[in-house]
């Protein structure tokens, strides 16, 4: 798959973190069967609980636009290795699409691949058929 465009609207998207308390900038793009891209960035909070992860935030937003039907999602972080979603990002990316494709650039630009249902094998499954 060509991520050239996710790259771009996550880094574009990771310029927009806020991440006072972590100083950990994240961006993501999620991709729709059309094509279209929805991007979202980490989002703290002062009380750390609340904090909202770059991946949810950017679901969050491409429901908010009506859109579920997701094939892949590209984070950006500027890390050594690739980073993967935590825990609950992936329950609630599977929510949508348990074989969603997630893609991850490490700091010197290479981009690594990941199938969700290797990364959460057994997610509690949501009412939408896959
Ligand atoms: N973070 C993400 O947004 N996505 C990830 O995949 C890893 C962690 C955020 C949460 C918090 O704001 C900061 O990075 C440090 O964990």
């Amino acid at each position: 798959m060509q991520t050239d465009e996710l790259v771009k609207r996550a880094l574009e998207a990771q310029r927009r973190s806020y991440s006072p308390y972590s100083s950990f900038a994240v961006g993501a793009a999620l991709l729709a069967q059309n094509g279209d891209i929805f991007s979202g960035c980490n989002v703290e909070n002062v009380s750390f609980g609340l904090t909202i992860c770059a991946e949810r935030a950017c679901v969050v937003s491409a429901v908010s636009a009506g859109r579920r039907d997701f094939e892949a999602i590209l984070l950006v972080a500027d890390t050594p290795d690739p980073i993967v979603p935590c825990g609950a990002c992936r329950q609630f990316l599977a929510e949508f699409n348990p074989e969603l494709m997630v893609f991850s650039r490490r700091r010197d630009g290479e981009v690594f691949e990941y199938r969700l249902s290797d990364l959460l094998p057994k997610p509690r499954q949501g009412i939408l058929e896959t």
